[in-house]
Protein backbone atom coordinates (compact mmCIF):
# COMPACT_ATOMS: atom_id res chain seq x y z
CA UNK A 1 0.00 0.00 0.00
CA UNK A 2 1.17 3.06 -0.82
CA UNK A 3 2.24 5.77 2.30
CA UNK A 4 -0.71 8.15 1.16
CA UNK A 5 -2.69 5.03 1.17
CA UNK A 6 -1.93 4.11 4.47
CA UNK A 7 -2.01 7.63 6.01
CA UNK A 8 -5.42 7.98 4.94
CA UNK A 9 -6.69 4.24 5.79
CA UNK A 10 -5.46 6.10 9.98
CA UNK A 11 -6.81 9.52 8.94
CA UNK A 12 -10.32 8.38 7.08
CA UNK A 13 -10.04 8.92 3.43
CA UNK A 14 -11.52 12.57 2.10
CA UNK A 15 -14.63 12.84 1.29
CA UNK A 16 -15.87 9.74 2.96
CA UNK A 17 -18.78 10.35 5.34
CA UNK A 18 -19.44 6.62 6.24
CA UNK A 19 -16.93 7.46 9.69
CA UNK A 20 -17.33 5.19 12.00
CA UNK A 21 -18.54 6.23 15.51
CA UNK A 22 -17.01 3.31 17.29
CA UNK A 23 -13.00 2.50 17.75
CA UNK A 24 -12.08 -1.02 18.30
CA UNK A 25 -8.20 -1.29 20.16
CA UNK A 26 -6.24 -2.37 17.08
CA UNK A 27 -8.32 -1.44 14.40
CA UNK A 28 -9.34 1.33 12.19
CA UNK A 29 -12.48 3.51 12.30
CA UNK A 30 -13.09 2.15 9.24
CA UNK A 31 -12.74 -1.69 10.26
CA UNK A 32 -15.77 -0.65 12.84
CA UNK A 33 -18.18 1.41 11.16
CA UNK A 34 -21.97 0.06 11.71
CA UNK A 35 -20.16 -3.05 14.20
CA UNK A 36 -21.86 -2.91 17.62
CA UNK A 37 -20.18 -1.19 20.16
CA UNK A 38 -17.10 -2.93 21.22
CA UNK A 39 -17.27 -5.92 18.05
CA UNK A 40 -14.23 -6.77 16.31
CA UNK A 41 -15.02 -7.20 12.35
CA UNK A 42 -15.14 -10.67 11.63
CA UNK A 43 -13.81 -10.22 7.45
CA UNK A 44 -13.81 -6.95 5.51
CA UNK A 45 -16.11 -7.31 2.55
CA UNK A 46 -15.45 -5.03 -0.18
CA UNK A 47 -18.60 -3.54 -0.79
CA UNK A 48 -19.99 -1.49 -3.92
CA UNK A 49 -19.81 2.78 -3.33
CA UNK A 50 -20.81 3.81 -6.51
CA UNK A 51 -21.27 3.33 -10.27
CA UNK A 52 -20.92 5.09 -13.84
CA UNK A 53 -21.01 4.37 -17.10
CA UNK A 54 -20.43 6.36 -19.99
CA UNK A 55 -21.23 5.29 -23.95
CA UNK A 56 -20.42 7.41 -27.07
CA UNK A 57 -22.35 10.21 -28.44
CA UNK A 58 -22.46 8.02 -31.96
CA UNK A 59 -25.70 5.46 -31.82
CA UNK A 60 -25.49 3.18 -34.72
CA UNK A 61 -28.62 1.52 -35.74
CA UNK A 62 -28.95 -2.09 -37.10
CA UNK A 63 -30.41 -0.77 -40.30
CA UNK A 64 -27.29 0.99 -41.17
CA UNK A 65 -25.25 -2.29 -41.00
CA UNK A 66 -28.64 -3.60 -43.57
CA UNK A 67 -27.57 -0.63 -46.19
CA UNK A 68 -24.57 -2.49 -46.54
CA UNK A 69 -24.14 -5.81 -45.48
CA UNK A 70 -26.38 -8.88 -46.67
CA UNK A 71 -28.12 -8.59 -43.21
CA UNK A 72 -31.33 -7.33 -41.54
CA UNK A 73 -32.74 -5.41 -38.63
CA UNK A 74 -35.19 -8.49 -38.52
CA UNK A 75 -32.14 -10.97 -38.61
CA UNK A 76 -29.86 -8.98 -35.71
CA UNK A 77 -33.24 -8.23 -33.38
CA UNK A 78 -34.14 -12.07 -33.49
CA UNK A 79 -31.10 -13.38 -33.60
CA UNK A 80 -29.14 -11.52 -30.66
CA UNK A 81 -31.89 -8.72 -29.15
CA UNK A 82 -29.81 -5.97 -30.75
CA UNK A 83 -31.16 -3.09 -31.79
CA UNK A 84 -28.40 -0.46 -31.40
CA UNK A 85 -24.93 -0.03 -30.41
CA UNK A 86 -22.73 3.14 -29.79
CA UNK A 87 -19.39 3.34 -31.57
CA UNK A 88 -16.44 5.70 -30.64
CA UNK A 89 -15.64 8.85 -32.42
CA UNK A 90 -12.34 9.23 -34.55
CA UNK A 91 -9.71 9.91 -32.09
CA UNK A 92 -11.45 8.35 -28.94
CA UNK A 93 -9.98 5.82 -27.57
CA UNK A 94 -10.99 3.37 -24.56
CA UNK A 95 -9.20 5.14 -21.69
CA UNK A 96 -10.94 8.36 -22.40
CA UNK A 97 -14.23 6.48 -22.24
CA UNK A 98 -12.99 4.67 -18.75
CA UNK A 99 -12.15 7.67 -17.82
CA UNK A 100 -15.50 9.20 -18.43
CA UNK A 101 -16.88 6.56 -16.08
CA UNK A 102 -14.76 7.02 -13.51
CA UNK A 103 -15.52 10.33 -13.23
CA UNK A 104 -19.25 9.45 -13.29
CA UNK A 105 -18.82 7.08 -10.17
CA UNK A 106 -16.90 9.22 -8.13
CA UNK A 107 -19.35 11.85 -8.59
CA UNK A 108 -22.19 9.39 -7.83
CA UNK A 109 -20.15 8.14 -4.64
CA UNK A 110 -19.53 11.67 -3.40
CA UNK A 111 -16.15 10.86 -3.25
CA UNK A 112 -12.45 12.29 -5.31
CA UNK A 113 -10.02 10.50 -6.88
CA UNK A 114 -7.29 11.75 -4.32
CA UNK A 115 -9.36 8.85 -1.73
CA UNK A 116 -8.64 5.72 -4.43
CA UNK A 117 -6.09 2.99 -3.40
CA UNK A 118 -6.02 1.34 -7.24
CA UNK A 119 -7.41 1.41 -10.57
CA UNK A 120 -8.30 -1.52 -12.24
CA UNK A 121 -9.30 -1.79 -15.75
CA UNK A 122 -11.03 -4.64 -17.65
CA UNK A 123 -10.16 -4.04 -21.11
CA UNK A 124 -9.09 -6.09 -24.56
CA UNK A 125 -8.69 -3.16 -26.78
CA UNK A 126 -6.29 -0.48 -24.80
CA UNK A 127 -5.17 2.40 -26.65
CA UNK A 128 -1.87 1.56 -26.78
CA UNK A 129 0.50 -2.31 -26.68
CA UNK A 130 1.32 -0.26 -23.04
CA UNK A 131 1.31 1.56 -20.41
CA UNK A 132 -1.92 -0.01 -19.21
CA UNK A 133 -5.28 1.93 -19.30
CA UNK A 134 -5.51 1.97 -15.85
CA UNK A 135 -2.18 4.17 -15.66
CA UNK A 136 -3.81 6.55 -18.21
CA UNK A 137 -7.25 6.83 -16.23
CA UNK A 138 -4.94 7.60 -12.87
CA UNK A 139 -3.22 10.38 -15.17
CA UNK A 140 -6.58 11.71 -16.17
CA UNK A 141 -8.22 11.82 -12.97
CA UNK A 142 -5.05 13.59 -11.73
CA UNK A 143 -3.80 11.13 -8.90
CA UNK A 144 -0.79 10.77 -7.65
CA UNK A 145 -1.09 7.88 -5.46
CA UNK A 146 -2.04 4.38 -5.66
CA UNK A 147 -1.33 1.55 -8.02
CA UNK A 148 -3.29 0.91 -11.72
CA UNK A 149 -3.40 -2.02 -13.98
CA UNK A 150 -5.49 -3.74 -16.46
CA UNK A 151 -6.87 -7.44 -16.97
CA UNK A 152 -7.27 -9.24 -19.93
CA UNK A 153 -10.07 -11.93 -20.34
CA UNK A 154 -12.21 -10.59 -22.69
CA UNK A 155 -15.98 -10.72 -22.39
CA UNK A 156 -14.83 -12.19 -18.80
CA UNK A 157 -12.67 -9.36 -17.61
CA UNK A 158 -14.85 -7.32 -15.48
CA UNK A 159 -15.43 -10.79 -13.34
CA UNK A 160 -11.83 -11.01 -13.44
CA UNK A 161 -11.35 -7.33 -12.09
CA UNK A 162 -14.09 -7.67 -9.56
CA UNK A 163 -12.36 -10.72 -8.56
CA UNK A 164 -8.62 -8.80 -8.34
CA UNK A 165 -10.29 -6.16 -6.44
CA UNK A 166 -12.35 -8.14 -4.06
CA UNK A 167 -8.68 -9.74 -3.13
CA UNK A 168 -6.85 -6.97 -2.51
CA UNK A 169 -9.56 -5.43 -0.37
CA UNK A 170 -9.52 -8.55 1.84
CA UNK A 171 -6.11 -8.89 2.07
CA UNK A 172 -6.12 -5.22 3.29
CA UNK A 173 -3.77 -4.08 -0.09
CA UNK A 174 -6.27 -1.47 -0.66
CA UNK A 175 -8.97 0.02 0.81
CA UNK A 176 -10.92 1.41 -2.21
CA UNK A 177 -10.46 0.30 -5.66
CA UNK A 178 -12.15 1.89 -8.92
CA UNK A 179 -12.73 -1.27 -11.14
CA UNK A 180 -13.80 0.05 -14.91
CA UNK A 181 -14.73 -2.42 -18.20
CA UNK A 182 -14.01 -0.45 -20.74
CA UNK A 183 -13.63 -1.35 -24.93
CA UNK A 184 -13.45 0.08 -28.36
CA UNK A 185 -14.23 -3.33 -29.93
CA UNK A 186 -15.58 -1.08 -33.12
CA UNK A 187 -11.85 -0.85 -33.86
CA UNK A 188 -11.06 -5.23 -33.88
CA UNK A 189 -14.46 -5.74 -36.12
CA UNK A 190 -14.47 -6.57 -39.12
CA UNK A 191 -16.70 -4.31 -40.56
CA UNK A 192 -17.55 -6.60 -44.15
CA UNK A 193 -18.51 -9.35 -41.86
CA UNK A 194 -21.81 -10.03 -41.05
CA UNK A 195 -21.67 -12.20 -38.67
CA UNK A 196 -19.64 -10.91 -36.41
CA UNK A 197 -19.72 -6.70 -37.11
CA UNK A 198 -23.33 -6.57 -36.56
CA UNK A 199 -23.26 -7.60 -32.50
CA UNK A 200 -20.17 -5.44 -30.99
CA UNK A 201 -20.44 -1.27 -29.77
CA UNK A 202 -17.94 0.40 -27.20
CA UNK A 203 -19.07 1.88 -23.83
CA UNK A 204 -17.36 1.90 -20.14
CA UNK A 205 -18.82 1.48 -16.66
CA UNK A 206 -16.98 1.67 -13.55
CA UNK A 207 -17.98 0.17 -10.02
CA UNK A 208 -16.23 1.71 -7.04
CA UNK A 209 -15.79 -1.31 -4.49
CA UNK A 210 -14.71 -0.13 -0.86
CA UNK A 211 -13.37 -1.80 2.36
CA UNK A 212 -16.15 -2.37 5.48
CA UNK A 213 -16.58 -4.46 7.93
CA UNK A 214 -18.46 -7.31 7.81
CA UNK A 215 -19.84 -10.13 10.40
CA UNK A 216 -18.33 -13.07 7.68
CA UNK A 217 -21.86 -14.24 7.13
CA UNK A 218 -23.97 -14.16 4.00
CA UNK A 219 -25.90 -11.40 5.45
CA UNK A 220 -22.97 -9.12 5.08
CA UNK A 221 -23.00 -6.40 2.47
CA UNK A 222 -20.31 -6.94 -0.23
CA UNK A 223 -19.13 -9.46 -2.75
CA UNK A 224 -20.11 -12.73 -1.00
CA UNK A 225 -18.67 -15.53 -3.52
CA UNK A 226 -16.24 -15.80 -6.89
CA UNK A 227 -16.76 -18.57 -9.47
CA UNK A 228 -13.62 -18.07 -12.17
CA UNK A 229 -12.57 -20.67 -15.15
CA UNK A 230 -11.10 -20.89 -18.18
CA UNK A 231 -10.28 -23.53 -20.86
CA UNK A 232 -7.57 -22.36 -23.00
CA UNK A 233 -8.14 -25.08 -25.37
CA UNK A 234 -11.02 -23.70 -26.78
CA UNK A 235 -9.27 -20.56 -28.28
CA UNK A 236 -10.18 -20.89 -31.82
CA UNK A 237 -13.91 -20.08 -31.23
CA UNK A 238 -13.21 -16.52 -30.16
CA UNK A 239 -9.95 -14.80 -30.66
CA UNK A 240 -8.32 -11.73 -32.98
CA UNK A 241 -6.73 -13.03 -35.95
CA UNK A 242 -3.79 -10.73 -34.82
CA UNK A 243 -1.16 -9.23 -32.49
CA UNK A 244 1.75 -7.81 -31.01
CA UNK A 245 4.25 -10.60 -31.37
CA UNK A 246 2.39 -12.38 -34.39
CA UNK A 247 1.53 -9.98 -37.02
CA UNK A 248 2.25 -6.67 -35.33
CA UNK A 249 -1.20 -5.56 -36.51
CA UNK A 250 -4.34 -5.15 -33.58
CA UNK A 251 -5.96 -7.64 -35.90
CA UNK A 252 -10.08 -8.38 -36.55
CA UNK A 253 -11.87 -10.45 -34.33
CA UNK A 254 -12.94 -13.77 -35.51
CA UNK A 255 -16.18 -16.12 -33.71
CA UNK A 256 -18.26 -19.22 -34.44
CA UNK A 257 -21.16 -18.18 -32.98
CA UNK A 258 -22.68 -21.26 -32.55
CA UNK A 259 -19.61 -22.91 -30.81
CA UNK A 260 -19.71 -19.83 -28.68
CA UNK A 261 -23.38 -20.33 -27.87
CA UNK A 262 -23.77 -23.64 -26.86
CA UNK A 263 -20.52 -23.30 -24.24
CA UNK A 264 -22.22 -19.84 -22.83
CA UNK A 265 -25.61 -21.21 -22.21
CA UNK A 266 -23.84 -24.04 -20.39
CA UNK A 267 -21.21 -22.55 -18.67
CA UNK A 268 -22.78 -19.52 -17.40
CA UNK A 269 -25.53 -21.37 -15.77
CA UNK A 270 -23.22 -23.54 -13.96
CA UNK A 271 -20.59 -21.03 -12.91
CA UNK A 272 -23.60 -18.71 -11.70
CA UNK A 273 -24.97 -22.16 -9.59
CA UNK A 274 -21.43 -22.70 -7.80
CA UNK A 275 -21.14 -18.86 -6.61
CA UNK A 276 -24.79 -18.77 -5.43
CA UNK A 277 -23.95 -22.00 -3.61
CA UNK A 278 -20.78 -21.11 -2.76
CA UNK A 279 -21.90 -17.54 -0.92
CA UNK A 280 -24.46 -20.30 0.91
CA UNK A 281 -27.71 -18.67 -1.19
CA UNK A 282 -30.28 -20.49 -3.09
CA UNK A 283 -31.35 -18.84 -6.81
CA UNK A 284 -34.81 -18.21 -5.13
CA UNK A 285 -32.79 -15.49 -2.84
CA UNK A 286 -30.94 -13.86 -5.84
CA UNK A 287 -32.92 -10.78 -6.38
CA UNK A 288 -31.06 -9.65 -10.05
CA UNK A 289 -28.92 -11.24 -12.54
CA UNK A 290 -26.48 -8.91 -13.92
CA UNK A 291 -25.18 -11.26 -17.03
CA UNK A 292 -22.64 -9.97 -19.81
CA UNK A 293 -24.92 -8.42 -22.42
CA UNK A 294 -23.69 -10.40 -25.66
CA UNK A 295 -26.91 -12.09 -27.31
CA UNK A 296 -30.73 -12.09 -25.52
CA UNK A 297 -31.28 -15.49 -26.30
CA UNK A 298 -28.25 -16.36 -24.32
CA UNK A 299 -29.40 -14.30 -20.88
CA UNK A 300 -33.05 -16.38 -21.28
CA UNK A 301 -31.65 -19.49 -21.72
CA UNK A 302 -29.36 -19.02 -18.79
CA UNK A 303 -32.43 -17.32 -16.32
CA UNK A 304 -34.19 -20.28 -17.10
CA UNK A 305 -31.64 -22.44 -16.03
CA UNK A 306 -30.69 -20.69 -13.33
CA UNK A 307 -35.23 -20.88 -12.35
CA UNK A 308 -35.28 -16.73 -12.64
CA UNK A 309 -38.07 -15.06 -14.18
CA UNK A 310 -36.44 -12.33 -16.62
CA UNK A 311 -37.95 -9.44 -14.31
CA UNK A 312 -35.19 -9.86 -12.43
CA UNK A 313 -32.22 -9.70 -15.13
CA UNK A 314 -30.82 -6.36 -15.95
CA UNK A 315 -30.88 -6.26 -19.85
CA UNK A 316 -28.98 -3.66 -21.94
CA UNK A 317 -28.17 -5.39 -24.95
CA UNK A 318 -30.92 -3.83 -27.05
CA UNK A 319 -29.28 -0.56 -26.53
CA UNK A 320 -25.28 -1.41 -26.12
CA UNK A 321 -24.74 -4.53 -27.89
CA UNK A 322 -21.90 -6.70 -27.03
CA UNK A 323 -19.60 -4.73 -25.47
CA UNK A 324 -16.97 -7.12 -23.75
CA UNK A 325 -15.77 -6.57 -20.70
CA UNK A 326 -17.83 -2.84 -19.86
CA UNK A 327 -21.07 -4.73 -20.53
CA UNK A 328 -21.47 -5.94 -17.09
CA UNK A 329 -20.36 -2.21 -15.49
CA UNK A 330 -22.27 -0.24 -18.13
CA UNK A 331 -25.89 -3.05 -17.32
CA UNK A 332 -25.06 -2.53 -13.61
CA UNK A 333 -24.45 1.47 -13.70
CA UNK A 334 -27.67 1.79 -15.73
CA UNK A 335 -29.86 -0.31 -13.63
CA UNK A 336 -28.00 1.57 -10.48
CA UNK A 337 -29.22 5.15 -11.78
CA UNK A 338 -32.63 3.69 -12.72
CA UNK A 339 -32.66 3.23 -8.59
CA UNK A 340 -33.46 -0.71 -9.36
CA UNK A 341 -31.24 -2.05 -6.70
CA UNK A 342 -32.28 -1.79 -2.86
CA UNK A 343 -29.53 -1.75 -0.38
CA UNK A 344 -29.31 -5.28 0.65
CA UNK A 345 -30.34 -6.89 -2.57
CA UNK A 346 -28.54 -9.72 -3.69
CA UNK A 347 -27.20 -10.04 -6.88
CA UNK A 348 -25.21 -12.40 -9.14
CA UNK A 349 -22.62 -10.90 -12.06
CA UNK A 350 -21.77 -13.67 -14.80
CA UNK A 351 -19.81 -13.81 -18.09
CA UNK A 352 -17.73 -15.85 -21.15
CA UNK A 353 -15.89 -15.15 -23.18
CA UNK A 354 -12.37 -15.32 -25.67
CA UNK A 355 -10.36 -17.74 -23.85
CA UNK A 356 -12.59 -19.40 -23.08
CA UNK A 357 -12.84 -17.72 -19.75
CA UNK A 358 -16.02 -17.04 -17.59
CA UNK A 359 -17.02 -16.51 -13.99
CA UNK A 360 -19.43 -15.09 -11.62
CA UNK A 361 -19.56 -13.13 -8.32
CA UNK A 362 -22.52 -12.77 -6.04
CA UNK A 363 -22.82 -10.01 -3.87
CA UNK A 364 -24.83 -8.28 -1.52
CA UNK A 365 -25.76 -4.63 -2.80
O1 LIG B 1 -19.27 -11.99 -25.82
C1 LIG B 1 -18.52 -13.10 -26.17
C2 LIG B 1 -19.36 -14.23 -26.34
N1 LIG B 1 -20.04 -14.18 -27.61
C3 LIG B 1 -21.25 -14.64 -27.69
O2 LIG B 1 -21.81 -14.99 -26.68
C4 LIG B 1 -21.89 -14.80 -29.03
C5 LIG B 1 -22.50 -16.17 -29.11
N2 LIG B 1 -23.19 -16.46 -30.34
C6 LIG B 1 -24.31 -15.81 -30.72
O3 LIG B 1 -24.74 -14.88 -30.08
C7 LIG B 1 -25.04 -16.34 -31.93
O4 LIG B 1 -24.48 -17.57 -32.30
C8 LIG B 1 -25.00 -15.36 -33.13
C9 LIG B 1 -25.89 -14.16 -32.86
C10 LIG B 1 -23.59 -14.92 -33.38
C11 LIG B 1 -25.54 -16.06 -34.37
O5 LIG B 1 -26.82 -16.61 -34.14
P1 LIG B 1 -27.14 -18.11 -34.58
O6 LIG B 1 -28.55 -18.34 -34.35
O7 LIG B 1 -26.17 -19.00 -33.85
O8 LIG B 1 -26.88 -18.06 -36.13
P2 LIG B 1 -25.80 -18.87 -36.99
O9 LIG B 1 -24.44 -18.41 -36.71
O10 LIG B 1 -26.10 -20.33 -36.90
O11 LIG B 1 -26.22 -18.40 -38.41
C12 LIG B 1 -27.50 -18.72 -38.96
C13 LIG B 1 -27.53 -18.19 -40.37
C14 LIG B 1 -26.32 -18.60 -41.18
O12 LIG B 1 -26.73 -18.84 -42.50
P3 LIG B 1 -26.95 -20.36 -43.02
O13 LIG B 1 -25.63 -21.04 -42.81
O14 LIG B 1 -28.03 -20.90 -42.13
O15 LIG B 1 -27.35 -20.15 -44.42
C15 LIG B 1 -25.45 -17.35 -41.16
O16 LIG B 1 -24.62 -17.24 -42.30
O17 LIG B 1 -27.54 -16.77 -40.33
C16 LIG B 1 -26.49 -16.27 -41.17
N3 LIG B 1 -26.03 -15.01 -40.62
C17 LIG B 1 -26.64 -13.85 -40.86
N4 LIG B 1 -27.73 -13.56 -41.61
C18 LIG B 1 -28.12 -12.27 -41.63
C19 LIG B 1 -24.98 -14.79 -39.79
N5 LIG B 1 -24.91 -13.48 -39.50
C20 LIG B 1 -25.93 -12.89 -40.16
C21 LIG B 1 -26.38 -11.56 -40.23
N6 LIG B 1 -27.47 -11.30 -40.98
N7 LIG B 1 -25.77 -10.54 -39.57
Amino acid sequence: MTQQAESRLHAGAPGDESKAATAVAGTTPDQTAGLPKGATPAVTRAVVRGTGHYLPERVVSNDEFAARLDTSNEWIVSRSGIERRHFAAEGEATSHMATKAARAALDKAGLGAESLDAIIVATSTPDLTFPSVATMVQAELGMKQGFAFDVQAVCAGFIYALAQAHALIMAGTARRIMVIGAETFSRILDHDDRATAVLFGDGAGAVILEAQPGTGTNADRGILSVDLNADGSQKDILYVDGGVATTGTAGCLRMQGKEVFRHAVEKLARTAHTAIARAGLVAAQVDWVVPHQANLRIIRATAQKLGLPMDRVITTVADHGNTSAASIPLALSVADAQGRFEPGQVIVVEAIGGGLAWGAVVLRW
